[in-house]
């Protein structure tokens, strides 16, 4: 299955590329090719695809006085079994921090850690003379995009000036400008009001993020993006009037493009809400705060951000992994909402939950592939090589399997390190089965073959996606 269509084929791997896409029973130079081969991955009944590129991920992101539990090593591991066989992690540079080290701490974190190849996006966390000069210096190093924030104000903030800043170097080098989109100040001020009116549990993270302040903040960011000619990617979407301003701009032939991720289309405030349990009573709410928030199934976000995917309003599914455990981490914030870690651990479980997408009838089949794979190679400069089942190409391939089963949770299929799912319970018709790097067996059924170190680090191009 390609983002384009689907056949049955052979496909002949040598080494870590793939050699030749083939009809099945083929004859090469008069040899039986199946016959004369060193190994045969019997994927008959099953779906074979390229496979999946999570770009946007957090492995140990520090964050509200701790760091996201997975490592490199777990994370990468965690992925491989989901059938995600590249991630794009997002090296920080930090506030008074010089970018040379943010990026050099990120690749001493990854290296030689990761069990599936990895690629950088940069944060920059502080735009002054100096961090400008070595963006643009980063495209050299395979590094062709960055993040900033309009929320966070005293952690990873830009302001506006600083925004037009960073989007003219985006401009001039094609580097491609990913923006956190929410109005970070005014959120904070709600945030604090709703403190001191005692409305402290995990569920008033939602209300604080109100979805006014993520579309504001989008057609913001669309019109500095449009000012500065620079290409915008609008991370973790989950308004429908955020992807009512991309599709706007789109419309008009602005280059901006959005992701959204699994817990936008499956979760809700309502759910955020109602949770509770024998050990953490309303604070359960925790497991669920990340930003953007989750938002009301009643105003009908999840709807419209499925409808999107279907009319590429949004072009993407990414996780934004950055799992925290609830014990001495999501606990931070007992009694005040705003000190709770932010993030949702799902990279295991993106490939998966996204082909429920394909059994409901919400995307087909190609789709569901083009999302989660084909498109994130295009976006983000690795294309040829990953994203696609074509000679030359790197052999990351996924066997999934329609007719197979997986459950959800910690203790089922879950080794991502945290101490609960966010996706406890979750019943998924489809499994996958079979997962290779760059040629090697890396899952097989339920066994994990991969290793520490297979991956390697991913110099990206530029984005297939300027004009
Ligand atoms: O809640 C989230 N998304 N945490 C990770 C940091 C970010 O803003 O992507
Ligand atoms: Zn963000
Ligand atoms: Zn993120």
């Amino acid at each position: 299955v390609s983002a384009t269509g689907r056949a049955a084929a052979d496909v002949l791997i040598d080494g870590e590329t793939i050699r030749a896409v083939l009809e099945p029973g083929s004859h090469l130079l008069g040899t039986d090719v199946a016959a004369s081969v060193d190994r045969v991955v019997d994927a008959t009944g099953k779906y074979v695809i390229p496979g999946g590129i999570d770009a946007h991920t957090h492995m140990q992101l520090p964050f509200g006085g701790t760091e996201a539990s997975d490592t490199f090593e777990t994370g990468t591991r965690a992925a491989a079994h989901g059938g995600t066989t590249s991630i794009i992690d997002f090296a920080v540079q930090t506030y008074g921090q010089r970018i040379e080290d943010g990026l050099a701490a990120w690749h001493e974190k990854a290296a030689g850690n990761c069990a599936i190849d990895y690629a950088f996006h940069q944060i920059v966390g502080d735009v002054n003379e100096a961090s400008l000069a070595t963006l643009r210096k980063l495209p050299d190093e395979g590094i062709t995009s960055f993040k900033m924030f309009m929320a966070y104000p005293g952690v990873f903030y830009s302001d506006d000036a600083q925004i037009l800043k960073a989007m003219q170097v985006s401009r001039d080098t094609g580097m491609l400008t990913m923006m956190h989109a929410e109005n970070g100040p005014a959120i904070d001020v709600l945030a604090q009001q709703l403190v001191d009116a005692g409305n402290t549990d995990p569920y008033y993270h939602g209300i604080a993020r109100a979805w006014e302040m993520e579309e504001e903040a989008t057609h913001r960011a669309i019109m500095l993006a449009k000012l500065t000619g620079a290409p915008l990617y609008v991370v973790h979407v989950s308004a429908k009037q955020a992807v009512e301003q991309l599709a706007w701009a789109r419309d008009k032939g602005q280059n901006v493009f959005g992701e959204t991720c699994p817990q936008y289309l499956y979760l809700s405030l309502e759910d955020q809400l109602g949770a509770s349990g024998p050990e953490w009573g309303s604070f359960e709410g925790a497991k669920w705060v990340c930003s953007t928030p989750l938002r009301s199934r009643a105003e009908g976000h999840q709807h419209s951000m499925w409808q999107a995917l279907r009319t590429n309003d949004l072009q993407m599914v990414s996780t934004d992994h950055c799992p925290f455990c609830m014990k001495d981490q999501k606990e931070l914030g007992l009694g005040d909402f705003r000190k709770i870690p932010n993030g949702i651990g799902s990279i295991e479980h993106r490939m998966d939950l996204m082909y429920q997408g394909v059994v409901t009838g919400e995307i087909t089949l190609e789709r569901w592939v083009e999302l989660t794979s084909t498109t994130p190679a295009r976006m983000f400069g690795l294309y040829g090589r990953k994203g696609v089942i074509q000679p030359g190409a790197d052999a990351d391939i996924v066997v999934y399997d329609p007719n197979g089963h997986t459950s959800i949770g910690l203790g089922k299929t879950h080794h991502m390190n945290m101490d609960y799912s966010a996706w406890e319970g979750y019943e998924i018709d489809g499994k996958v089965d079979t997962v290779l790097s760059r040629g090697k067996v890396i899952v097989d059924g339920d066994e994990y073959l991969g290793a520490k170190g297979d991956g390697r680090f991913l110099k990206r191009g530029l984005s297939q996606y300027l004009i």
